[in-house]
């Protein structure tokens, strides 16, 4: 569904990621763990084609069509969603609107499904009155997103933190929805969604299962492997010290 080979992007004029590689199959869901500002919402902004976001090196292919230098509304059409960690605030445009919009509908009116699906989220119908994102504490926004998300559909979703300032009754809710937009409650020969998560904690990561999982470090895939493996070495060595004891372990292996 995905792959992107050698990536180099710059922002503002810096290099930020370097030669990345990376390969998400149709049905895979990937995680992707790091540091703050080692590039992780560089990565996903660049891969729904952000202007500011320049590839200074090599090709995003997604369901084989080269999308390096396409705009963003035509990779959207092509299937690509994403949950924002820092979704902008607009004013005078409703959230039920929006969801309207990305459902494909028309109307001015907040349809019976839209009110449906907002409900699954605990979001409610003053909620979808009020203008996207303005005053929404950090859980809210959250929900917001994943809400946009239900009615789009799209077939390659990306999550930027979709746990972060979300508090534990609400998480995992979001974990059970995440799970159902990326088909993760089909057999893996029906699965016909991918998806990237970035998270920070990892607490996403006890509601939702994946494939693989990866640790970015200065622009770069450090390691890969297991997500469960990954998580908990993560989690209890940290970031760099997990890279280090992935390393190890290759050379262990060719030994
Ligand atoms: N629009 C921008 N202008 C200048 N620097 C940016 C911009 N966006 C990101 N950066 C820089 O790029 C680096 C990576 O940021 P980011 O991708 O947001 O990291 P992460 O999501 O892993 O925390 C940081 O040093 C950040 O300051
Ligand atoms: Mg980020």
């Amino acid at each position: 569904m995905l792959e992107i080979k050698d990536l180099t992007v710059e922002v503002e004029g810096k290099e930020i990621i370097r030669d990345l590689n990376l390969n998400i199959e149709e049905g895979e869901v990937h995680v992707l763990f790091g540091p703050n500002g080692c590039g992780k919402t560089t990565l996903l902004m660049t891969l729904l084609g952000f202007p500011c976001y320049k590839v200074t090196r090599g090709i995003i292919t997604f369901k084989s069509v080269d999308i390096t230098n396409l705009p963003t509304n035509e990779r959207v059409k092509l299937g690509m969603g994403m949950s924002f960690q820092h979704p902008p605030e607009i004013r005078g445009v409703k959230l039920g609107d929006m969801v309207n919009i990305a459902q494909g509908r028309k109307e001015d009116e907040i349809d019976e499904d839209v009110i449906a699906l907002a409900k699954r989220l605990n979001i409610s119908i003053d909620f979808l009155n009020r203008d996207v994102n303005l005053g929404f504490s950090g859980g809210e926004v959250k929900r917001s997103e994943i809400l946009q998300l239900l009615a789009q559909a799209p077939d390659f979703i990306m999550f930027d933190e979709p746990d972060s300032g979300v508090d534990v009754e609400n998480i995992e809710l979001i974990g059970k929805i995440m799970s159902e937009l990326l088909d993760r409650n089909k057999m893996p020969s029906k699965r016909d969604k991918s998806g990237l998560i970035i998270t920070h904690s990892g607490s996403i990561m006890r509601h939702i299962k994946a494939d693989r999982a990866h640790v970015m470090l200065g622009g770069r895939i450090a390691c890969s492997g297991m997500p469960y493996e990954i998580t908990k070495n993560v989690m209890e060595n940290g970031f760099e010290r997990c890279v280090e004891l992935c390393a190890r372990s290759k050379e262990v292996d060719a030994e």
